[in-house]
């Protein structure tokens, strides 16, 4: 979603922007602009469409070394140049980025309208930078903190004055900011990624935060008064590098990384000897874990289909009653908390904001939430203040794929680690903790054998008006993962259902050659699903069928027949999910789609 770069320092204020916005590019956005304070004059140039097309826009002389960058996502008017921002006030010596929503937009415009203030943008951004104008009388921290007296949403922002080069103010609430510390130079972002190629060492603000900025660092306080500081934070080694490799794309890239990104999350992490599992991130004492009674997984898209193999690992492994939601949902359904109920909020970005607004929901009721984020330090991580870090690395294509295995395979290890503590004994603790640190390796070897029968499957899938995926238990996860990915990836029509449920309406869709993708692993609903791709096929479907490797029954129900390694049930989605990934991404490949940056969709939603 929108993005926020801003530098002050002795070099050129332009490069170090584009180069910052470049690196915010994965997370989805539509047009970009620029502020610099150049020459005496504050000038903004912004474009629609890549910040390639902002670069080559912008003009060699724009040679200051103070300015703000950003790449927006349209939420208040459509994408043009006049809606992207910086936006500029009535006497354009004062320029304002902002991510984030203000809700009461409507109320202020009118009132600044009334008092003559003309708009340039159908922006709810642009009302910001009219009210700090109105309050500004010489001291630009003091009018900020007076417009946002006024302000209801949520905001990141940062903001530039001509009458003070060298200075930037910024503040936060609800949308992530971070300062990032230089030599003789300091930098500012919404996301820690576009400061990799400068500093490792930041500090992330905090709601109601403001900050300063020059040269020589930042000084923190906030919003509602009094000072603060907080604390410096390195970021790991990994999170600098970015780029494709030898691969066409990063989605393709990240698919092949499982191998590894796997490994890193289970490392360290089973302990086959004992049969268990250890994470002690998660700051709960066995005692604690015995007491547990009911187990909530929130998470939205991929995140929340891995919340539901998550849930059925806690309640199939460690016998803990366990139940995964969307957190959109659950933040306001005023859910009943009792004290003895844990819940996991689980995000790659560790941004989302219904999934952040959950968290906060759970801490509000008094309960305990704990994070499964990939992102260290984001705002989800934070706010749960314990959890579990999947260690995926960067996942920079827009549709999830490492973050999601990761995400199943560090749930897995705690339900391992809850399953040993109250119900499993040694044995099969061990036989479930060596299938799992043996997954990475297999996983890599599926992959690089990668079945020729995948492109058939996308043959047969780009066809249809739409496609089918079913699943029963985990495999219905694994089918809605599936279905979401080929529809964000290659704009095909899906839908996925447990298989059972096809008798009771969806299977009216069905006639003579629609794609059904069924993931049938050979475990105890087997039989029954194969059921279902009998009644299926004959109604003329054209089936795609990913089953266990020598389950040769299956295999001559499909069409399409796509094996993968055998595994337990609950182990099975780490296999069965990656012909899906594959199928969407070479499906979108076929049909030319942007694949690592699909339309509309954004990385890390930051707005509800
Ligand atoms: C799908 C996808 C999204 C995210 C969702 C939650 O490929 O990436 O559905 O899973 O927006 O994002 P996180 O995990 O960052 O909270």
């Amino acid at each position: 979603m929108c993005g926020i770069v801003g530098y002050v320092g002795e070099r050129r204020a332009a490069p170090v922007i584009l180069d910052g916005l470049r690196r915010l590019e994965y997370r989805g956005y539509d047009s970009a602009g620029l502020a610099v304070l150049t020459g005496g004059e504050l000038r903004v140039v912004r474009r629609i469409g890549h910040v390639a097309a902002l670069a080559a826009a912008v003009p060699p002389d724009l040679d200051g070394t103070t300015g703000i960058g950003h790449t927006r996502w349209a939420t208040h008017g459509g994408v043009t140049e006049a809606n992207a921002h910086p936006h500029l006030d009535a006497t354009n010596r004062i320029a304002l980025a902002h991510n984030g929503i203000i809700e009461n937009h409507s109320v202020l415009r009118a009132r600044l309208e009334e008092e003559g203030v003309t708009f340039r943008s159908e922006t709810d951004t642009e009302v910001l930078v009219h009210l700090v104008r109105k309050f500004y009388d010489g001291d630009p921290e003091a009018a900020v903190r007076r417009a946002l007296e006024l302000v209801q949403g949520t905001f990141g922002i940062a903001v530039v004055f001509l009458d003070h080069p060298g200075l930037i103010i910024a503040a936060r609430n609800g949308s992530p900011l971070v300062v990032g510390k230089g030599n003789g130079e300091t930098f500012l972002a919404s996301d820690p990624h576009a400061l990799s190629a400068h500093t490792r060492e930041v500090v992330y603000l905090e709601d109601r935060d403001i900050v300063k900025l020059d040269a020589r660092g930042w000084t923190i306080s906030r919003l509602d008064g009094g000072g603060v500081s907080r604390g410096v934070e390195v970021l790991s080694e990994e999170w600098a590098e970015e780029g494709r490799g030898d691969f066409s794309h990063h989605m393709l890239k990240e698919i092949h990384e499982q191998p590894e990104s796997l490994a890193r999350c289970l490392r360290g992490r089973v302990v086959p000897d004992q049969g268990t599992a250890r994470l002690g991130g998660l700051d709960l004492s066995p005692r604690d874990i015995a007491g547990i009674r009911h187990i909530t997984v929130l998470g939205c898209g991929t995140s929340f289909h891995a919340g539901l193999v998550g849930a059925a690992a806690m309640e199939g492994l460690a016998r803990i009653p366990a139940s995964a939601e969307i957190a959109s949902e659950f933040r306001y359904r005023n859910p009943v908390i009792g004290p003895d109920d844990l819940f996991f909020a689980i995000s790659q970005s560790g941004e989302t904001a219904d999934t952040l607004g959950a968290v906060k929901e759970v801490q509000v009721k008094g309960g305990k939430v704990l994070g499964v984020v990939n992102v260290v330090g984001s705002s989800i991580a934070r706010t749960c203040g314990h959890g579990v870090y999947v260690h995926s690395g960067p996942e920079i294509a827009v549709a999830s794929t490492k973050a999601f295995t990761s995400q199943v395979a560090a749930l897995l290890v705690a339900a391992l680690s809850f399953a040993r503590t109250r119900v499993l004994g040694p044995h099969e603790g061990k036989a479930f903790g060596e299938e799992l640190l043996a997954v990475p390796q297999r996983v890599g070897e599926w992959l690089s054998a990668e079945p020729a029968s995948v492109m058939t499957a996308v043959e047969l899938c780009t066809q249809g008006k739409y496609v089918f995926f079913l699943g029963r238990g985990v495999s219905h996860a694994v089918a809605l993962e599936g279905a979401l990915k080929l529809k964000e990836v290659a704009y095909v029509p899906c839908m996925a259902y447990p298989a059972a449920e096809m008798k009771h309406g969806p299977i009216a869709l069905i006639d003579k050659n629609t794609p059904v993708v069924v993931v049938v692993p050979d475990d105890v609903m087997r039989d029954k699903t194969l059921s279902t791709i009998q009644e299926v096929r004959a109604r003329g479907a054209r089936m795609v069928v990913i089953h266990t490797a020598g389950d040769t029954a299956a295999a001559k129900l499909a069409d399409v027949s796509i094996p993968v390694p055998r595994a337990s049930t609950l182990i099975s989605p780490l296999f069965s999910v990656l012909p899906l990934q594959l199928l969407a991404y070479r499906a979108g490949l076929a049909l030319g789609r942007d694949i690592d940056r699909p339309r509309n969709l954004s990385k890390s939603v930051t707005v509800e």
